[in-house]
């Protein structure tokens, strides 16, 4: 059964502590803090994620995903680490292979899961060398910078290459599919072989989180 990943990038600051506690009640089974920096993407969510990861430590129990779209790696990973999140999420595009590697190495020596995560642009063959080293392969089904947009299909092909170039290597790596899921794209990223599916808009306007997120697993 598939995984969700509650995007909080778009809830409302006003009862956002309601809010998450109405997702923990729901059925998720990670919350996703989506870390913008303004410079590797325009939007810069530095401090509401800050806020927001206080919060949710505070109230819930349910892992952290963590998502840096960020140039400053480094930065970023040492003021997460403390929060103990299941796992963090860096950019291939961010920097080159070596300074990867060792953020990779980094996360790992703090009993924190890696994922490293791919543009839409990026050819999901660039990212294959890292795959060993890695816990997650998130393959971005938007351009990453804001929540809302609406899933680009040619991202479907990438995780289903991803997923045979995964089986093929016997590599036990999870598939995280982010950005612009509902009924109708989970249906088609999970086929394709995500086993990890973010939700941000599609979840949080809807009336019932717990129904939603129960539809969304469906097999
Ligand atoms: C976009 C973020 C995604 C996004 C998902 O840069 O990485 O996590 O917030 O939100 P929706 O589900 O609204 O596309
Ligand atoms: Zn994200």
């Amino acid at each position: 059964m598939v995984e969700i990943s509650a995007s909080v990038l778009n809830v409302e600051k006003e009862n956002s502590a309601q809010t998450f506690y109405n997702l923990e009640t729901s059925g998720i089974d990670y919350f996703h803090i989506d870390v913008m920096d303004g410079d590797f993407v325009e939007q810069n969510t530095v401090t509401k994620m800050m806020e927001y990861i206080n919060i949710i430590k505070q109230i819930s129990n349910i892992p952290i995903d963590v998502h840096l779209m960020v140039k400053d790696i480094d930065e970023f990973v040492e003021y997460y680490i403390p929060f103990e999140p299941n796992r963090i999420t860096i950019h291939y595009e961010a920097d080159k292979q070596e300074t990867l590697l060792e953020q990779i190495k980094k996360i790992k020596e703090n009993k924190i899961k890696i994922g490293i995560s791919v543009k839409p642009n990026t050819k999901i063959e660039e990212v294959f060398p890292l795959l060993p080293f890695v816990h997650m392969c998130l393959v971005m089904t938007v351009e990453p910078g804001k929540g809302g947009q609406e899933l680009i299909p040619s991202t479907i092909e990438k995780i289903k290459r991803l997923k045979e170039y995964v089986e093929e290597n016997q590599l036990d790596v999870d598939i995280e599919a982010d950005g612009g899921i509902n009924l109708q794209t989970a249906a088609q990223v999970k086929k394709a072989g995500a086993n990890i599916l973010v939700v941000g808009t599609a979840l949080i306007q809807t009336e019932n989180y717990k129904e939603m997120v129960a539809e969304l697993k469906k097999e």
